[in-house]
């Protein structure tokens, strides 16, 4: 996961650290600028609902179930920053979380696969990355695990092995053996660990990375025939339970000849598992879930039955039955997945539409009060494309200058370059559809196509800069022309 790293002020009074379990709605806010241009409103509401999450927990029980989830709408039209938000919100506080499109659990394909699977989805995803950070921790003790292995097969201890073992690793490492008595015992095995330290040395210096071994370790592969059973939505829950079935069974081993190089990083991943507890893993994931995840409901506009103007032809059952499954998750309850029993109580719910036709109040009266805060989000002008451009920690324009770095070149704009692009950019989404800041990737994309193309054969300078006269020659006809930018930008 990556690293924030700024001098802020809030940053510094905590000696440059930040406690992502406790971020303070200002700190949320803060560190959300660095990626999200405006939606100031979206961004305190965010920040609001997390930190009422925590101040929820702390109240007296008695009175906390009283206290309203801080479940939230977001609304506004397209590529505008509703999910952007919703996900540098989870990354921030390094909380479970998973995106789900509401309509799908609308769609005829997804009989059976209820709405309760957006709970093991998230259940899921919090153990992987418990499971990633135990990792990071073990991660140097099951390299020195790896190297002893290593050692063993290439220098087998004495006393551990058989002599004829012996004999085969030590001859080709010029290490003398003759017929050895017992009174020999000790010096032999000084020998021996002294062949092993120099062997390690070898190792660590890189220097037997190609050299073949054959290494035995457990098959894998076992997930492979319960991904066919997956679609289904109780089917997965059978794959989850004959998955632990075949975990338990003795696993089947197998020798493969690799290079030390390949054998190193399989046996690190063995390794690293037998140094988690995934016990521990489990707990903590559950935990997590319960008491940070976030859940992100797209497109739940799509679900709402709007009952005025021409569209209204009276409920429709299948997105009322949508909502309806969604209440009890929302509300909190109990979610049994293959990992155990959930609380849904505390998990945070983040909904987002555009909510052109239908709104707001026509979901069920039920779901509208699960989310209490609505905030909207704004269109995004010339002035806002030109600082997303610019500004975020991830700005586009970053990327490309990222990416053709590593080719050695230097790729610059001029100011007026930027704001060239940020003018085309809210003249075509004005002028054919209005896609918000996704806009910015067609029209760079188009821009630097051809400089993408010919670096590094055709284009070998060191130093490209872009001007607006170029912004102008390059695009400036086809975003003039409707038509065209349709197809094009
Ligand atoms: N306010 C913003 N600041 C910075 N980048 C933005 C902003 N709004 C959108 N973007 C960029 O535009 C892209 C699309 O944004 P996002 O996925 O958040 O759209 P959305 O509002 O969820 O749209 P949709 O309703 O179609 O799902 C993202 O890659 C994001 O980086
Ligand atoms: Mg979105």
């Amino acid at each position: 996961m990556e690293q924030e790293h700024t001098g802020s002020s809030l940053e510094r009074q905590r000696g440059g650290l930040i406690d992502r379990e406790h971020l303070t709605p200002g700190q949320i806010v803060e560190q959300l600028d660095k990626y999200i241009i405006g939606q100031k409103e979206a961004k305190k509401s965010v920040a609001i609902a997390l930190r009422n999450r925590l101040r929820r927990q702390h109240v007296s029980d008695d009175l906390r179930d009283e206290i309203m989830p801080n479940n939230i709408i977001m609304i506004g039209p397209t590529g505008v920053g509703k999910t952007e938000i919703a996900r540098r919100l989870a990354k921030l506080a390094r909380a479970p979380f998973v995106k789900v499109e509401a309509s799908k659990f609308t769609e005829v394909g997804y009989v059976g696969r209820d709405v309760e699977s957006m709970i093991r989805d998230l259940v899921e995803q919090a153990v992987g990355m418990v499971r990633s950070e135990k990792s990071e921790e073990v991660r140097e003790k099951a390299a020195l695990h790896v190297e002893e292995r290593l050692l063993d097969i290439l220098l087998p201890p004495v006393g551990k092995s058989d002599a004829s073992d012996l004999e085969e690793s030590g001859e080709e490492e010029g290490m003398e053996i003759s017929t050895i008595g017992t009174e020999e015992k000790g010096l032999e095995r000084e020998l021996n660990r002294k062949s092993r330290q120099k062997m390690l040395e070898r190792l660590r210096n890189g220097r037997m990375e190609d050299r073949q071994i054959e290494i035995e370790i457990s098959s894998e592969g076992q997930g492979g025939m319960m991904q066919i059973l997956g679609p289904l939505g109780q089917m997965e829950e059978l794959g989850g339970i004959m998955q632990d079935l075949m975990s338990g069974m003795p696993k089947k081993r197998k020798k493969r000849r690799l290079t030390i190089a390949e054998a190193r990083k399989l046996l690190e991943q063995e390794e690293v598992q037998k140094l988690i507890d995934m016990d521990a893993v489990v707990k903590e994931a559950l935990r997590k879930v319960e008491e940070s995840g976030i859940v992100f409901i797209d497109e739940i506009d799509k679900i709402a039955t709007p009952t005025t103007g021409a569209g209204g032809k009276g409920p429709d059952v299948s997105r009322e039955g949508v909502q309806r499954d969604l209440l009890p998750i929302v509300e909190g309850s109990n979610v049994s997945t293959k990992y155990g029993v959930v609380k849904t109580d505390h998990v945070l719910f983040i909904a987002s539409g555009a909510f052109h036709v239908a709104k707001p109040s026509d979901l069920i009266p039920e779901l509208q009060g699960r989310f209490p805060i609505r905030v909207e989000l704004k269109s995004l002008t010339e002035e806002d494309f030109y600082l997303i451009l610019t500004q975020p920690r991830n700005a586009l324009i970053k990327q490309y200058q990222a990416l053709l770095l590593t080719e050695g070149v230097e790729l610059g704009f001029t100011d007026e370059a930027i704001r060239e692009i940020a003018r085309m950019a809210a003249k075509v989404n004005e002028s054919v559809e209005n896609i918000g800041a996704r806009r910015l990737h067609t029209i760079l994309t188009n821009l630097l196509e051809e400089l993408m193309f010919g670096i590094p054969e055709q284009i070998t300078d060191s130093r490209v800069e872009i001007d607006a006269g170029q912004v102008r020659d390059k695009l400036g006809q086809v975003a003039a022309d409707r038509d065209l930018s349709q197809y094009i930008l």
